[in-house]
């Protein structure tokens, strides 16, 4: 995924804004997760809210944050009570010591490649204690969420002086495997503002994987599904579901 709203600063600042924990469902799902875990990492952290949250509500073991993006980290950092770590998980070789691996906001969807895919999960598996948990979601294909990424559906948001900023997403390619299980939609996202002297694009893809070939791919790397859930109120997965879900122990 070309990450650049992440990477860059400015936007990394406006990140939270465009998510806020409210309008999210899925905090409410892993929050209680990580507090009743001892060492927890969280992958793609971002600006590394959920952890911020956790410390705040008094996770007293070790939290560990990891992201490519220094933008991201930045506001990550805020909270010095946190490990920070830049970087992927592909290039980590952490020993097993987390009892928890989480990837939230379908950070899982960025690993685009089979083998970004393969070292990440393999990454993950090292890193996992023998009863550890690898847990994360993914959109599940058929509920097609790209199609609500169009300018209609632009969200804007006030930054730090009140300037209006506004996010719109535009769908560029959708390649042919995603409906069957295994694909990818690229699309494009401009950031505007009346405060800014031109607008900031990024270009994105994220790869849509269904339950079958992300078994798969969990299994090759020594990952075994333990649950699966649909959406953050622990329906179970279904066709339309809006997520996978998906709670992963080694196997
Ligand atoms: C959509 S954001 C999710 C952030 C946060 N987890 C959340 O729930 O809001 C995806 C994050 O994944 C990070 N990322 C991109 N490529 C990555 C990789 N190969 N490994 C780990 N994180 C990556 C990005 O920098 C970004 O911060």
């Amino acid at each position: 995924m070309a990450d650049f709203q992440f990477s860059d600063a400015r936007l990394a600042a406006l990140y939270d804004a465009f998510s806020p924990w409210d309008g999210r469902g899925d905090f409410g799902f892993y929050l209680p997760m990580v507090m009743s875990a001892r060492a927890v990492l969280d992958v793609g952290c971002g600006t590394g809210a959920l952890l911020h949250a956790a410390r705040q509500a008094g996770h007293a073991g070790r939290l560990c944050g990891l992201d490519p993006a220094p933008g991201m980290l930045a506001q990550a950092r805020r909270r010095t009570d946190i490990e920070w770590v830049q970087g992927d998980l592909a290039s980590a070789a952490w020993p097993p010591e987390f009892d928890l691996i989480i990837m939230t906001g379908h950070a899982f969807q960025v690993l685009v490649t089979d083998g970004e895919l393969q070292a990440s999960l393999t990454a993950a598996r090292s890193a996992l204690t023998a009863g550890g948990r690898f847990v994360f979601e993914t959109r599940n294909p058929l509920a097609r969420a790209w199609q609500r990424w169009t300018p209609q559906h632009a969200v804007r948001v006030p930054d730090a002086s009140g300037a209006m900023i506004q996010m719109a997403h535009e769908v560029r390619a959708v390649s042919d495997g995603v409906l069957a299980g295994d694909g990818t939609v690229s699309f494009v996202t401009t950031y505007t503002s009346p405060a800014w002297d031109r607008p900031q694009v990024s270009h994105s893809t994220l790869r849509f994987l269904g339950p079958g070939p992300l078994a798969r791919f969990l299994a090759a790397a020594g990952l075994a599904v333990e649950q699966q859930f649909g959406d953050w109120g622990r329906q179970p997965l279904s066709a339309t579901s809006p997520e996978i879900i998906t709670i992963a122990r080694r196997a």
